[in-house]
Order: structure tokens, then C-alpha cells, then sequence
């Protein structure tokens, strides 16, 4: 096999550098034992050049990139790759448009866009343009995560599945947040749903059903939400599935902390608990047999070495040099299923300002 598929080398622009790009790069650096791609941090663009400077000082470790004060200099960047996009959800459209446009490669933070006409939008862009693209789901290509949908689905080790609850709660004090703050402003797609909500979603979705877009079942949706402050501070969301009775409940808030125990998945012969610093990073799940008598089983992801965002990274780099322009755990039809149900909880939920 050549030594670029064996282990691909990206070369990575940093578009913002906010929380998610620090946590991001991080990782990219970060000494790993078992490295399947090696990644280059190639350029950082940011609303201004010094803001850059102190943003690779802190979180970059022994790299150099340029750093620009600007992200259309990273779009234009002859030595970049691909482009990671870490800004508010309302600007993924926009930057995803632009990267593509100048023939990169996207990587763009969750949620994809701010609903699903502007994930095909871009979609169509990124296939006129034949570049890669995919939504930053990480939470997906966590080790563990595929550990945990195999043996649901595949080893049926707590039966047939009914129902699964998860929460993702995170207590933010609006009243306390500057008015441009992406937690709080409307208009930059604030709300737990978009924020938060997506990850008890898509929990949801991934345990009740094997299927991802194309070969799911359509579930029916019902909703509610709590607004406040013109943004929802907490979505609730019942899957229900007609095919099969299954049931999710899945909820987010803004104004409780979510339990370290996130989600219940009930079976037919047992139910699992999954645990984690937070919804989206899943570090151990437990299996209880319902037989009182059979032993509980604990699995735990794998010892910590950074944040698990090399993981996604990784899979993208692989996909790549094999010169895919999708990936098969999160493909362009999945972000649009999410998007399309996320424009549905919102539209046909009840909601209430306070
Ligand atoms: N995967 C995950 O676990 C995870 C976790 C957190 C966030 N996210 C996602 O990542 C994205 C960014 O979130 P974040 O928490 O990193 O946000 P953040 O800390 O507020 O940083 C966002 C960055 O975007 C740039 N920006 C451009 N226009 C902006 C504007 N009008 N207001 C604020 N920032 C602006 C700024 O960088 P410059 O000034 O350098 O240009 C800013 O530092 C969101 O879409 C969020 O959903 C994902």
C-alpha cells in the first residue's frame, strides 16, 4: 500500500479561534502512540492577526503556521488542504461556500448549517467543485461509541431495543452574557437544540434504529420547546417510530447540568448506561442484564490521550487519499436527515416564551 494511504498527511487551515478551534488543534498536536494520519497545522485565520498570534502561542505547542487576519487568506492558501471551520453556527453556510469555491476540503463544527436547505446548499456546492466535505460529529467516531451501536444492533446484547432516553443540560446564565455572545444572540443560531440538543438527538437516532439516511426508518417527531430571551433554553423531543413501537426521549436544557449518567438504552433483555464528562464525549457505558442474577458489564473508552477530536480527523484524512469526498459514518445524507428533523422539531413544536 503507499505510504500516503498507509498514513495520510493533512494540511489543515483554522478558520476562528474560539473554544472548539483551541480544543481542535490541541489535539492535532498532541503526542499520540498509535498515529494513523499525521496532521499539519498549515495556517490560522481569525478576525485579526494578534488574536491568531496568542491563539497558536497557547493551544499550538511546537507549530508555525500562518497566521492570518483574515479567513479568506486561508480559503486562498495555496499550502492548506482543508479548511476546519470553528465559528458560530449562523457563518458555516458562508465559510463552507467560500472554502469550496477555492477548492478546499471542509471540515465544518456541528451543528452543519442553521437548518437543512443550507446543508444542501453546500452539499451541492461541494459536489459541483468535487471536494470533500463533512459535518464535525466526533462524537460519532469515537471507538467507543461504535463499540456500543455494534453490540445494540449487531449482538443484540440487551435484546430488542424500546426505548432510549438522553440529556444533554448545561447551565448558562444568559442574563450574565454579553448580548454578541453565540449562546445567547439569536442571530447567530443560539439555542440548546442547535448547541446541545443535536447530540441527545442524535443518540437517539443511533440507538433506536441501525439505519443512518437511506436506510433508516422515518421516525415521527414531537417536540416542545421553552424560549426565552428569543432563543429555546430547552428542547424536548419524542422520536417515535410506528414501524417497530421504539421511543425516544431525548432532551436539552440550558439551565440544569446533565447527570454524568447521559442516557438509558432499554432493551428487551437488559438496559445500558452511558456516562461522560459531557453528552457528546461518551467515556463508558454499562450493561445490565435484566436477569438479576448475570453480572453487570462496564466498558470504557480507551486511556485518555487529548479530547478524541483526532479521531474524526483521522477519518477524514484516510478518506481523502482514498479520494473519497464523503464519509461513510457521518455521509452528506446523514447531516441533512439531522438538520431536516431539527427544522421539524422547531417548526411543529410547541413552544412558549416566557
Ligand atoms: N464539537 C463540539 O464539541 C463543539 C463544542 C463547542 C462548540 N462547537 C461548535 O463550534 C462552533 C464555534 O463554537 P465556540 O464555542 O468555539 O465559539 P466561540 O468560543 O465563541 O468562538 C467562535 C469564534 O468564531 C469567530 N467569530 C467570527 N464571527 C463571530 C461572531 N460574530 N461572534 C463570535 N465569534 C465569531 C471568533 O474567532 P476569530 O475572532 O478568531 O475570528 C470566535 O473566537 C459552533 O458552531 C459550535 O456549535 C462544537
Amino acid at each position: 500500500m503507499p505510504s500516503e494511504l498507509r498514513r495520510p498527511t493533512l494540511r489543515w487551515g483554522i478558520i476562528g479561534t474560539g473554544l472548539i478551534s483551541s480544543w481542535f488543534v490541541g489535539d492535532m498536536v498532541v503526542p499520540r502512540a498509535d498515529v494513523t494520519a499525521t496532521h499539519v497545522i498549515q495556517a490560522i485565520g481569525s478576525s485579526s492577526s494578534e488574536k491568531g498570534r496568542a491563539f497558536v502561542e497557547k493551544y499550538g505547542g511546537d507549530i508555525s503556521p500562518s497566521i492570518y487576519g483574515s479567513y479568506d487568506a486561508v480559503y486562498a492558501d495555496p499550502d492548506v488542504d482543508i479548511v476546519y471551520i470553528g465559528i458560530p453556527h449562523a457563518f458555516h453556510k458562508d465559510a463552507c461556500l467560500k472554502a469550496i469555491s477555492h477548492g478546499k476540503h471542509v471540515l465544518c463544527e456541528k451543528p452543519f448549517t442553521l437548518n437543512a436547505q443550507e446543508g444542501q446548499e453546500v452539499f451541492n456546492a461541494a459536489k459541483k467543485m468535487g471536494v470533500y466535505i463533512m459535518e464535525a460529529m466526533w462524537t460519532r467516531f469515537m471507538p467507543l461509541t461504535a463499540q456500543l451501536l455494534r453490540m445494540i444492533h449487531r449482538e443484540k446484547v440487551i435484546g430488542d431495543v424500546h426505548r432510549v432516553f438522553c440529556d444533554f443540560g448545561l447551565v448558562i446564565d444568559l442574563d450574565s452574557l454579553p448580548a454578541t455572545s453565540r449562546l445567547k444572540d439569536p442571530a447567530l443560531g443560539a439555542g440548546a437544540l442547535l448547541d446541545i440538543g443535536v447530540y441527545s438527538l442524535t443518540w437517539g437516532l443511533l440507538g433506536l434504529d441501525e439505519g443512518i439516511a437511506g436506510t433508516a426508518l422515518k421516525p415521527q417527531v414531537f417536540s416542545a420547546q421553552s424560549i426565552s430571551q428569543g432563543i429555546d433554553v430547552a428542547t424536548s423531543i419524542v422520536l417515535y417510530y410506528p414501524q417497530n413501537g421504539r421511543q425516544g426521549i431525548l432532551t436539552s436544557t440550558m439551565k440544569t447540568k446533565s447527570d454524568p449518567v447521559f442516557a438509558r438504552i432499554e432493551g428487551s433483555h437488559g438496559t445500558i448506561l452511558i456516562e461522560g464528562i459531557a453528552t457528546s464525549v461518551p467515556h463508558r457505558f454499562t450493561v445490565i442484564p435484566s436477569d438479576a442474577t448475570a453480572e453487570r458489564q462496564v466498558y470504557d473508552a480507551p486511556p485518555k490521550v487529548g479530547k478524541g477530536f483526532f479521531y474524526e480527523a483521522d477519518a477524514v484524512a484516510r478518506d481523502i487519499a482514498a479520494g473519497r469526498v464523503e464519509n461513510a459514518t457521518m455521509p452528506w445524507g446523514e447531516t441533512l436527515r439531522v438538520l431536516a428533523l431539527m427544522d421539524g422539531i422547531r417548526a411543529a413544536g410547541v413552544s412558549q416564551e416566557d
